[in-house]
């Protein structure tokens, strides 16, 4: 028997078949395009995801020569807080608009000013131009031929939820980015749902992660190659699945992913909320909840200068990282603040930008490097402090994505956040922990957590080294204040 994860990301869906030892059997990618129509819009198409999601199961199930009723479940991810639109006939109304199209500031100023603190009381979170209520606002104003056709409101991983399954549902880690989600009681929340003139039947209905939702229809099974029947569980938001996929389902671990973007995830036993907000809170993928910083850059940061101001190619990589090993720890006194798409966590400003601070002739390109992946090492440490100012136990840090793999990398984060940094073995993120909920929901395993206890290992593991813990501790400290004094002059810079 073996379990499906599918992980519908920004730039492609991951596919991934798990069988019921732990062992991945296959990983297919299928890409599609990403639309910016405007500056700061990003839109893609629902029947380009569908279409990659159908070609790739197809071809899983062909590599790995399996018969289709032996794929007993199916666990979806995905990116989180898109906007998917459909009709009475569940025809698509627009493109969807995605996390990271930033069109709604006035929309969430609209939020924050009408409902002050309530809105964190409602959902747990404040308003952000990448989740979904200010999405549903703008349509209203700017689309209101579309608002009224509205008949389902869908997050992208749902939407092939529907094509697979025939039923409109959701998870609680997806639904929690919606900021129309009532955290805390894990169901929507009434009242804004008011706010945003949609009722309860235009959204779908909520099951846990690991609950079944339904199962694929026949007409699904023809297009994808699928058994119809096969099982479909809730899955979860791309975060929370790629936590249960390095076993980041208790208390006292932390997931560090190292991507484009920087999160830094823990998992909490009981609903507990930052009273500014400055972390997302959003309902775990197993029963529990989590909190969540986001940095819009972190690895993306090491691409650019590799690859944009270096002008290397991929092997750059290994001769910058070189180069910046030679440099002692803390750069020589260079800082680089890592804001080069604005931020999210701590600070939510577009504004913020990129910065070197404190260049000297002794600097040289290694310095440089090396003062890029410590930024980023100090972004992630806003996140993690805020987590420890809430008194949520921190143990370990997991961590994954692109970045995990430089043991320099890994070095630096370990000094910086203090904290022993541990590589897993599935190093696969969401589809993999949508693979594990799919497993649970067929009754392979009691719970998430026996799930991921039985199949995620640590293989690597790097201790923090006390003499640079002091000297990062000094320069943490001078990174903190640097973007307060900073926050003007990029304001002004933004408008140039
Ligand atoms: C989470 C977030 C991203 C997206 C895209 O809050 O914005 O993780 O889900 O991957």
């Amino acid at each position: 028997m073996s379990f499906l994860g599918i992980d519908l990301g920004t730039s492609s869906v991951k596919l991934l078949l798990l069988n019921t030892e732990g062992s991945v059997l296959k990983t297919v990618a299928k890409d599609y395009p990403v639309y910016y129509p405007k500056i700061g819009w990003a839109e893609q198409n629902p029947i380009d995801w569908w279409n990659a999601v159908r070609e790739g199961i197809q071809e899983i199930l062909t590599e790995c020569q399996i018969v289709s009723n032996k794929v007993e479940a199916i666990g979806l991810s995905g990116q989180m807080h898109g906007l998917v639109l459909l009709d009475k006939d569940g025809h698509v109304l627009m493109p969807a608009l995605l996390w990271c199209d930033q069109r709604t500031q006035e929309e969430c100023d609209e939020l924050s000013e009408k409902l002050g603190n309530k809105l964190s009381e409602y959902t747990g979170n404040k308003a952000l131009t990448g989740f979904t209520a200010p999405k549903v606002l703008w349509i209203r104003k700017n689309r209101p031929e579309i608002y009224e056709q509205i008949e389902h409101v869908l997050l992208p991983k749902d939407y092939i939820r529907w094509k697979l399954t025939g039923d409109y549902a959701t998870d609680p880690s997806d639904a929690s980015g919606t900021l129309f989600f009532d955290v805390a009681h894990r169901c929507w929340s009434s009242e804004m749902l008011d706010v945003l003139g949609l009722s309860k039947e235009q959204l779908p209905t909520c099951y846990e992660s690991y609950e079944i939702t339904g199962s694929v229809t026949e007409q699904a099974a023809r297009e994808t190659g699928l058994h119809s029947g096969t099982i479909v569980v809730g899955g979860g938001g791309d975060q929370a699945s790629g936590a249960v996929g390095t076993g980041v389902v208790t208390a006292g671990t932390v997931s560090v992913a190292l991507g484009t973007s920087g999160v830094v995830f823990a998992c909490q036993e009981n609903y507990s909320v930052d009273i500014e907000n400055r972390l997302h809170s959003f309902c775990h993928a197993n029963g529990k909840w989590h909190v969540m910083g986001v940095m819009l850059s972190a690895a993306s940061c090491l691409k650019w200068w590799v690859e944009e101001v270096c002008q290397f190619d991929d092997t750059g990589y290994a001769v910058l990282l070189q180069e910046a090993a030679k440099v002692s720890p803390g750069s020589e006194g260079l800082l680089f603040l890592p804001y080069l798409m604005g931020e999210r966590t701590p600070y939510s400003d577009p504004n913020a930008r990129g910065s070197f601070v404190g260049l000297t002739m002794s600097h040289g390109r290694g310095h440089m490097t090396r003062a890029i992946l410590e930024g980023v090492g100090f972004g992630l440490r806003d996140s993690l402090e805020i987590i420890r100012e809430q008194n949520i136990p921190i143990y370990e840090i997991r961590l994954s994505g692109g970045g995990a793999k430089s043991d320099l990398w890994r070095q630096i984060l370990a000094d910086i956040l203090a904290l022993p940094i541990h590589v897993v073995n599935s190093v696969e993120g969401p589809a993999f922990g949508a693979a594990i909920l799919a497993a649970v929901g067929a009754g392979a395993f009691a719970s998430v957590e026996d799930g991921c206890s039985m199949m995620i290992k640590t293989v690597e593991q790097t201790e923090p080294i006390a003499a640079n813990i002091e000297t990062y501790n000094s320069l943490y400290n001078i990174y903190h204040q640097l973007y307060g004094v900073l926050q003007e002059s990029f304001e002004k810079l933004s408008g140039i």
